[in-house]
């Protein structure tokens, strides 16, 4: 019987699965890769030699260096597949404390700037984020997978989002519910309606039955009378 299949349990607990899964979809979003899209620097620390820029943030292992990067104002493009693409990977909402920093030989490196990096900052369009630094640089980075939701724009709008699926979610769960127990009424109802009809219909037969014998009867006793 393929209703009786089905109300099985198996539809609703895959129904479940599904919403839970629709619900936790916002926040499931790991790790987001950072790539660089531009790069012009004002300025350069060393007087002798050309420059070694380099991107770092903290807690990652390694710095890139940009080996393109030689000469101060000349715009450097790129199209996020270099060899020393990505930057970095920030993960969620956290912020991660990156610099734009230039080798140095005698003594420690010289910082162009130090700053936070913040996924809610890649806001712009395709998640670009641009950074002017006066008299050191002007960079635009790229984070098309980057949680924006801390941004101050939509912060609001993402929250409702989330609560709003998470309504959605619950609304389809009892739609579902009470589908599936207006499927099985109507199976019960049917059934008991199909079941009175049959006794009605035999009842109504014996009816017929007596209420015959009952005139056979009566012309009967007219005949003798
Ligand atoms: C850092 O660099 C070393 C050697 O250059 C490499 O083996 C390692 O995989 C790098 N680590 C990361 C996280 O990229
Ligand atoms: C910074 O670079 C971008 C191109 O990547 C350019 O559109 C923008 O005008 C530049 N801004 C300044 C202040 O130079």
């Amino acid at each position: 019987m393929p209703i009786r299949r089905l109300l099985n349990s198996r539809v609703p607990i895959n129904f479940i699965t599904f919403c839970v899964f629709l619900s936790c979809f916002p926040g499931c979003i790991l790790s987001a890769i950072v790539t660089l899209d531009s790069i012009e620097i004002y300025n350069t620390h060393e007087l002798l030699k050309k420059p070694t820029v380099y991107f770092k943030c903290k807690g990652d292992q390694n710095k890139t260096v940009l080996p393109d990067v030689k000469e101060k104002k000349v715009l450097y493009k790129f199209n996020g597949e270099e060899s020393w693409q990505p930057l970095t990977k920030i993960e969620g909402k956290k912020c991660k404390r990156c610099g734009l920093y230039e080798e140095d030989t005698f003594k420690s490196d010289d910082t162009f700037e130090e700053w936070e990096l913040c996924p809610s900052d890649f806001d712009g369009p395709d998640g670009k984020y641009q950074r002017i630094k006066e008299k050191e640089f002007n960079a635009t980075f790229s984070c098309p997978k980057c949680d924006t939701a801390g941004s101050k724009s939509n912060t609001k709008t993402h929250e409702e989002a989330k609560k709003k699926g998470m309504h959605v979610a619950v609304v389809l769960f009892i739609i579902a519910v009470v589908l599936a127990v207006c499927i099985a009424g109507g199976v019960i109802g049917y059934k008991y309606w199909q079941k009175k009809k049959r006794q009605q219909e035999q009842a109504r037969f014996l009816k017929l039955f007596e209420d015959g014998d009952d005139i056979e009867d009566e012309l009967g006793l007219d005949h003798v009378i």
